[in-house]
């Protein structure tokens, strides 16, 4: 048999840019639906398919018939990884078993992500998939002056986790012509990058990310390397049944940094991003179970990306449709911001100096940098997972944990998000994404 699958659980954002195509198992990408809608509202179906990114897949030895891996838990065989280019050359990306070893699962429009999946190799934690144009390329997506709408079911999605619906700015082929090393590409998920600058990544830039590795002191299934892989990152959706934030993070200067460059405020993106967070705005009772936008159920998320009288990107609007009701985002309470409820570049300035924070996102080009990378073309992330940086308290809970009461985000216990609670208590836990609609304002709700 094979030696137990590599997996990893994500921390915050990770990506691979792979090496070579696999050869022992198939990579047979789910199908998944979606609909392109136009000025009528008339909207046309689309069959399309996710791919895993390749941090989840089995990496191995690149020989017939041996089943070796070039990485395990959190550590690279020496045997095969020596150097990095050297291991782009020697190990494959493997194809996938999405339900029985990922719990991945589609149905029509539908996407279902499980918390974690008990597999023949063992138990997998989280997983990232990203919508397929064709078999071997991205969609991309150029959202500036248009809408897009999806429903989530997150009745099973309890505190701690995360299940994120998300755009970052990566290459449509994966990174492959950029990256001759990268003969894996978009097929198997290759080239992710984010605000993050993740350095969890296993590849980068058709490199093996092992300079300076170091595995994760509380992820088994996880290290991080010298380097990290940046990008403008759009955050439509970052939510649990208890709360929901959704944060533009620029990145102007796209490409790799290097740890000694990883100072938060330094760095060469918004790691911090531009976040409305209904709670944390002010108003306690919008979103949640049983509360105006009731997370018992399906809701539908409506984001709009407007254009100002300058044609740059400068509010980001959001609306919920549930039950037949469309619901406006809820407004802010504090004084400065209650006529806010969508994200602008004044709106957040306000926000920043509200809450004591710094204003990275207007440091590093605000919304018109946001604008600029849809106008590149971004990719269609979707997530589930829990947060072994930070336990997820900048989403539902009080973070950092000594600002105190003017940081208002705390909705829950501190101790239920911590990765090991979560996946001991919630292994079951699922969010569900379905009906993705995307056109021009007002087309698709
Ligand atoms: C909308 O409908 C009208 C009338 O049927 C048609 O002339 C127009 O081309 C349609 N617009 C789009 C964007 O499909
Ligand atoms: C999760 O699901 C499995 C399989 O259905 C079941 O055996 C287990 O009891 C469930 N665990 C929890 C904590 O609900």
């Amino acid at each position: 048999m094979f030696p137990k699958t590599a997996l990893v659980a994500l921390s915050f954002v990770a990506a691979v840019l792979g090496q070579q195509p696999g050869s022992v198992d198939a990579e047979n990408h789910p199908r998944l639906s979606v609909q392109q809608c136009n000025a009528n509202k008339s909207c046309t179906t689309l069959n399309r398919e996710v791919t895993l990114d390749s941090n989840w897949r089995w990496l191995r030895h690149n020989v017939a018939n041996t089943y070796n891996n070039c990485y395990t838990g959190s550590t690279w065989n020496t045997q095969y990884c020596s150097n990095p280019a050297t291991c782009a050359q020697n190990c494959a990306l493997e194809g996938a078993n999405y339900a029985g070893t990922y719990g991945i699962t589609t149905s029509g429009s539908s996407l279902t992500l499980k918390f974690t999946q008990q597999g023949p190799f063992g138990k997998n934690v989280g997983s990232r998939v990203y919508l397929m144009e064709s078999p071997t390329a991205y969609q991309m997506f150029n959202m500036y002056n248009q809408e897009f709408t999806f429903d989530v079911d997150m009745s099973n999605l309890p505190c701690g986790l995360n299940g994120a619906l998300y755009f970052v700015q990566m290459d449509k082929d994966g990174g492959m012509s950029r990256f001759p090393n990268n003969k894996a590409g978009a097929k198997y998920g290759t080239g992710y990058c984010d605000a993050q600058c993740a350095r969890d990544i296993k590849f980068i830039n058709g490199e093996a990310n092992l300079l300076g590795w170091n595995a994760s002191p509380t992820d088994p299934n996880a290290g991080k390397g010298q380097y990290g892989t940046c990008c403008d990152e759009m955050d439509v959706w970052e939510a649990n049944k208890m709360a929901t934030a959704f944060t533009p993070r620029t990145c102007p200067m796209r490409g790799t940094s290097c740890a000694t460059f990883d100072n938060r405020y330094n760095g060469i993106c918004d790691k911090d991003g531009c976040d409305f967070n209904n709670f944390r705005m002010g108003d306690k009772n919008f979103l949640g179970p049983g509360k105006t936008v009731n997370t018992n159920a399906k809701m539908a998320v409506v984001t709009q990306f407007i254009s100002g009288s300058n044609g740059l990107l400068s509010e980001i609007k959001r609306f919920y449709v549930q039950n037949g009701r469309v619901i406006p985002n809820s407004y802010s309470t504090f004084p400065g911001l209650t006529t806010a409820n969508s994200l602008t570049d004044n709106i957040y300035s306000t926000q920043k100096t509200l809450f004591g924070d710094f204003n990275d996102f207007a440091d590093n080009g605000g919304m018109a940098e946001m604008g600029r990378g849809f106008e590149k073309g971004m990719v269609l992330a979707m997530s589930i997972w829990d947060d072994h940086e930070a336990e997820m308290k900048w989403l539902d809970a009080n973070y950092p944990e000594n600002k105190g009461p003017q940081h208002p985000r705390l909705i829950r216990a501190l101790d239920v998000g911590a990765p090991a609670y979560v996946q001991a208590n919630h292994p079951n836990a699922s969010v569900t994404f379905s009906n993705i609609k995307f056109g021009p304002l007002n087309s698709t709700f």
